[in-house]
């Protein structure tokens, strides 16, 4: 939700600032916008434009037109006032003396801005970041009048900023009168400074690593309500006190080139093929053969004792968008395996729906990116609450990851398409890996049955690697359902889950509507909407429902659906039903939703691309969504 870049160094920033972006354009890409110190001329330059990311690099001939070497940079995900030039970030305030960048909500904009304009202030956009700007600019000069020197200036109006401002921000500031200096500073949106050795000496700040990893590795994460100060030699960070603190980099250890297309056609369908890859990173360090030559799970990451994970009363599931997803296929699989009732709920319901919670519950947050606002607000809650929270999450050092009591990483490396998958998959894995020691703590399965689940686990990699062998059958089928206006996934249990992605994947990129249906819950309402041509997508894993799925799916036939059917192996009669079918190899069924979720990314992936959409960057989409 939103992308920042900054440099100060020795080298020019614009190219800089705008490759950085070129990364980031995930969060948003609504308007694009720079704004570089020009030390000869002593001002700042700012260039905005509307749209992707390629106008601006147009615009400024990839930044080499753009003079300067202190800047700061931001692609936008339009929240307060209409995606246009204007509103484009950087926002300034009179003769550019207060320059920002601004990712996150500030929620009493309307207020400050009354304020500032009764102070004569004058406004140019329909944004809440430029009252963040204005309001800097106000306390700069009142800081101005108290005899500080430039630096303290720079951090009293910051730090009074901060006080004043609600609601959540990541902002890279530059004071009009202060050449080589860049301040940054967040609360509930992330921020990392990196350092640059060598010819480009320096300090960059960016949302995220991808955006850095071509110019360093060394990185450090700024928190909650710190400000740093950044100049080609000095790194500064201050809590709010303005105290100088200590901060640690942190050396990332994935490379650019994980972040690049490696001769794919877009990052969705190089992000589906790592899918195997990235199963088996989740799995097999936590998977370790004992002296006999079992397999055993460890765990040990987690530093939950086994006697707290076996009193474990509740599990509460908690995520936002496919995570939840994530959620809702990990109800079905825990309560199976461990025999713990599970509650799972959509984040941003769950913060205000006032849980009742129980002491011996554990909590389970699930999310790719760590950063989603809703997401790590529920996790806020629950902790002040005094439970237990565990998080699954991708993003090594994010918010959430930091903020609860223990976090299992995925490894599924960055994920740069709008559309997840690959994180998904590795979310699930997690899922089996927690739900298979919570049920062997608590004694509910015996040792040879968790022997075969990790057999089960472990065999899951090669499985998806079969499913994507058969592509090309999903493609040639994607290309005739491309004009399709229509579609709905049903299926019961796991099935049921493995609808609501199928569905999402499908709507998120290819524009057409679909909806998921516990496929026993059409007959009451939903079927209506089936007429000839309708195409109904049926998926039929789980043994013990396959009949009254497919019986369902006999339903929606006669009404004139058009039906793709999706099972396993073996399941051989769905083809009496059904127009299209899928099979995906047999695994023990709690796991199936690992193998059938890669066809209908597929299927998503192929409509998107047979309709010419721009399949990584979806219209109205960002990947991390960082407000609420
Ligand atoms: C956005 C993304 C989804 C993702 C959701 C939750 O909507 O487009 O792909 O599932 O956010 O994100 P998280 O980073 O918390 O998993």
């Amino acid at each position: 939700m939103c992308g920042i870049v900054g440099y100060v160094g020795t080298r020019q920033a614009a190219p800089i600032l705008l490759d950085g972006l070129s990364r980031l354009e995930y969060r948003g890409y609504d308007s694009a916008g720079i704004a570089v110190r020009d030390e000869e001329n002593e001002h700042v330059e700012v260039v905005k434009a509307k749209g992707r990311l390629k106008n601006l690099m147009e615009m400024t001939d990839s930044g080499h037109a753009v003079r300067g070497t202190c800047g700061v940079g931001h692609t936008r995900w339009a929240t307060h006032g209409e995606p246009s030039t204007i509103n484009a970030h950087p926002h300034y305030s009179r003769e550019k003396r207060v320059v920002v960048v601004h990712n996150g909500i500030i929620e009493n904009y309307q207020d400050i801005k009354d304020m500032l304009v009764r102070k004569g202030y004058a406004f140019r956009t329909q944004t809440d970041t430029e009252a963040a700007a204005l309001l800097l600019d106000s306390y700069y000069t009142e800081a101005g009048k108290k005899g500080l020197g430039p630096r303290e200036r720079a951090l009293d109006a910051i730090r009074n900023m901060m006080i004043r401002v609600r609601g959540s921000y990541a902002l890279g500031i530059l004071f009009g009168d202060q050449p080589g200096v860049m301040y940054a500073t967040r609360k509930d949106s992330p921020l990392i400074i990196g350092r640059c050795d060598g010819e480009m000496r320096g300090h960059m700040i960016a949302s995220d690593v991808p955006a850095v990893l071509s110019y360093t590795r060394n990185v450090v994460y700024i928190d909650n309500l710190e400000i740093a100060c950044l100049t080609q030699e000095e790194m500064r960070v201050y809590n709010i006190d303005c105290e100088q603190i200590d901060k640690a980099f942190v050396e990332i250890k994935w490379d650019a080139a994980s972040a690049e297309k490696d001769g794919y056609e877009h990052f969705m369908i190089k992000e589906i093929h790592e899918q195997p890859r990235a199963v088996r990173d989740t799995l097999s360090p936590r998977i370790k053969e004992r002296e006999d030559g079992q397999k055993c799970l460890d765990l040990s990451e987690l530093e939950l004792p086994d006697e707290e994970l076996a009193g474990v009363s509740r599990v509460y599931l908690i995520g936002c968008g496919s995570a939840y997803h994530v959620g809702t296929a990990a109800r079905t699989v825990i309560e199976r395996l461990a025999h713990i009732p599970c509650e799972v709920d959509l984040a941003s319901e769950f913060r205000y729906r006032d849980p009742i919670l129980e002491p011996r519950g554990l909590v389970i947050i699930i999310s790719q990116s760590g950063e989603t606002a809703d997401s790590l607000a529920a996790l806020r809650l629950c902790r002040e609450r005094g439970m237990r929270t565990l998080a699954i999450v991708n993003v090594v050092g994010s918010s959430i990851a930091r903020e609860a009591d223990a976090v299992m990483y995925t490894w599924a490396g960055p994920e740069i398409s709008v559309a997840t998958t690959k994180a998904y998959s590795t979310q699930l894995a997690a899922i089996y890996l927690i739900a298979t020691k919570l049920a062997a703590v608590r004694g509910q399965i015996s040792p040879e049955r968790e022997q075969q689940l990790i057999e089960d686990m472990l065999a899951l990699p090669d499985k998806i690697e079969r499913v994507l062998s058969d592509k090309e059958r999903v493609q040639w089928y994607a290309n005739k359902m491309a004009a399709c206006k229509d579609v709905f996934f049903i299926g019961r249990g796991l099935d049921h889950a493995i609808s609501l992605e199928g569905s999402l994947k499908l709507k998120e990129i290819s524009y057409i509507h679909s909806e998921a249906y516990a496929a026993g819950e059409l007959k009451h309402g939903t079927i209506s909407l089936i007429e000839d041509g309708v195409l109904v997508v049926g998926v039929a894993t789980q043994p013990d429902l396959f009949e009254k799925v497919v019986s369902n799916m006999v339903e929606v036939r006669s009404r004139g659906a058009y039906l793709f059917g999706l099972t396993t192996y073996g399941q051989y009669a769905i083809e009496d039903t059904v127009n299209f079918t899928v099979y995906v190899p047999r695994t023990e069924p709690l796991f199936a939703t690992s193998l059938a979720v890669v066809p209908l990314q597929l299927l998503a992936y192929y409509i998107s691309c047979a309709k010419g959409l721009d399949v990584d960057k979806p219209r109205n989409l960002a990947k991390s969504v960082t407000v609420e």
